[in-house]
């Protein structure tokens, strides 16, 4: 009955591919070579909006009923925060790269420390939610637990939405790669 852990563990295992890509880039882009400016920044706001709406929401469902079942670790406290935190990352690090496609005059030393800031935390994030959260919630919740959950993802998560953003992130990926990896 654990089919949201395993859908989280499994977008992880996809973010981290996100994240190989994100440091390619910005080694890249250290290096003075040019990504393509408009599908990164759309690829963030793919990202800012999965997480926020999708990947975000189901993890703090989660975190609710490891609170009911009296488990108050500081270390959930941290990963709530850092959800907050994640979101204005990724926002200043798409705004920097729109800022290219505008034509903006642009610091690349700031682009860069945007870019390598969000990927560095968003690592971090996932590495903690792996090695302590997930867990934490496998031991602690119940079959109870989890079908509440499962109803309220379904009540409140858009599948279209996820299955679009999904597709859309593919396709930038693959394209992404192609270009830096070339
Ligand atoms: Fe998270
Ligand atoms: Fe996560």
């Amino acid at each position: 009955m654990t089919q949201v852990l395993d859908r989280l563990h499994h977008e992880h295992k996809q973010i981290s591919q996100l994240l190989d890509l994100l440091d390619d880039i910005l080694a890249g882009f250290h290096d003075g070579r040019e990504p393509d400016y408009e599908i990164l920044s759309e690829l963030l706001q793919y990202m800012e909006e999965y997480s926020d709406q999708i990947h975000h929401p189901m993890e703090e469902l989660i975190r609710e009923r490891l609170r009911l079942a009296g488990q108050h670790q500081g270390y959930l406290d941290v990963l709530t925060r850092q959800h907050q935190a994640l979101n204005e990352m990724t926002l200043n690090f798409r705004q920097a790269v729109e800022g290219v496609v505008n034509g903006e005059v642009q610091r690349r030393d700031q682009i860069e420390a945007y870019g390598r800031e969000m990927v560095a935390t968003l690592r971090a994030h996932l590495d903690l939610e792996e090695a302590e959260a997930f867990p934490l919630a496998r031991r602690v919740l119940k079959e109870e637990d989890w079908a509440a959950i499962q109803d309220e993802v379904a009540r409140t998560i858009d599948p279209l939405l996820s299955e679009t953003d999904l597709q859309r992130i593919n396709t930038i990926y693959k394209h992404l790669s192609s270009q830096t990896r070339a």
